[in-house]
């Protein structure tokens, strides 16, 4: 019998619900973003958050369903993300999936929200030979991981304050650029060149695989102040390139080193900040000289959605991993 998963993601601002066939075949992908109500605000507010979430997930789930020409009897599981998030975002996914978890008779699944985005890889591309590396990068999250297989993956590293896309969003907020900052910053970057700027990395000691970009935060600030202050003009076009530069290198270093250390020679990308083409290409440039081979989303499963929860939810379910009525949210909690 075939495995039709509704895959359901509200953890932070977008609302999505998405119909996976066997794990692989998409059937639809409905996601309704809320940038432009957050835009005003310069980030993500949780109550707004929730709210727009209750307002819109009935309709799109009924979308999702409708787009894959499917019946919700058709339905054989339902997909939902229980952590990490905000608490009330999560909330209004759990209970959409448990109202229909009951009236269908059909388990729900709960899926980890940094699984969902190693798991949007597994959509397009066939990965059997574990173990791979796994690197998470978004607006609430820095994670490097080893992927061992469907109910292994172990956190190797992890942002010790800010994630590299809530970096990119402060410094852009910083530079009087748009919400979201990653793209912003990317599109500025692209016009603006090398300069003697450079924007250090931090250091975490010898072999961790840990991130830190609070204090890139703070030498972005420190910079523009002093520019300001000596009545010289910036040029935003130059920061955001010293910006993305340094981000882009600290994440690139320690997937080498881990790939290095742990004789490791495939990594999955995933999350908001790997749309990133900068990345992706340093990414693949380093791992041309080492045998590395990266592997990323299309870049509408980088960024949160359906589908990448619906496919990880087909994997778990072949293990039998199954909530129930008193499925949680929780906003923190490693990978499980
Ligand atoms: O995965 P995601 O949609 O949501 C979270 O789980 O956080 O990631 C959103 C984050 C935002 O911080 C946004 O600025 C960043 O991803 N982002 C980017 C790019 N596109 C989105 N960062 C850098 N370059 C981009 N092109
Ligand atoms: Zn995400």
């Amino acid at each position: 019998m075939d495995s039709i998963i509704l895959g359901i993601e509200t953890s932070c601002d977008e609302t999505s619900a998405a119909v996976v066939k066997n794990g692989k075949t998409v059937l639809s992908n409905v996601i309704s973003s809320q940038i432009d109500i957050h835009k005003k605000y310069g980030g993500v507010v949780p109550e707004v958050a929730s709210r727009k979430h209750l307002e819109m997930i009935i309709g799109v789930i009924d979308l999702a369903i409708k787009e894959a020409e499917i019946k919700k009897e058709d339905l054989t599981a339902i997909g939902v993300t229980n952590q990490p998030g905000l608490i009330g975002a999560l909330l209004v996914g759990i209970t959409a999936a448990k109202g229909l978890s009951i009236s269908l008779n059909i388990p729900i699944i709960p899926v980890h929200h940094l699984r969902g985005h190693i798991y949007a890889n597994l959509v397009e591309h066939e990965l059997t030979d574990f173990p791979i590396l796994a690197l998470i990068v978004s607006g609430g999250h820095t994670s490097l991981a080893i992927w061992h297989n469907h109910l292994n993956i172990e956190v190797i590293g992890k942002t010790l304050d800010d994630a590299a896309g809530e970096a990119f969003d402060k410094i852009a907020r910083k530079l009087g650029l748009d919400y979201p900052g990653g793209p912003e910053i990317e599109k500025f970057a692209k016009h603006g060149s090398k300069t003697d700027l450079v924007f250090p990395i931090a250091k975490l000691g010898k072999g961790s695989y840990n991130f830190s970009f609070s204090g890139l935060k703070s030498n972005v600030i420190n910079y523009i102040n002093k520019m300001k202050s000596q009545g010289h003009n910036i040029v935003i076009e130059d920061i955001a390139f010293a910006v993305q530069e340094a981000i882009v290198s600290a994440v690139v270093e320690k997937v080498m080193l881990a790939s290095e250390n742990y004789g490791i020679k495939k990594v999955v990308i995933g999350g908001g900040v790997t749309s990133n083409k900068y990345l992706l290409k340093r990414l693949e440039e380093e791992g041309c000289k080492t045998g590395l081979q990266v592997y990323a989303p299309k870049g509408i499963y980088c960024t949160d959605n359906g589908v990448m929860i619906g496919s990880a939810a087909y994997y778990l379910n072949q293990f039998g991993i199954k909530g129930d009525l008193f499925l949680n949210a929780y906003s923190s909690g490693d990978i499980k």
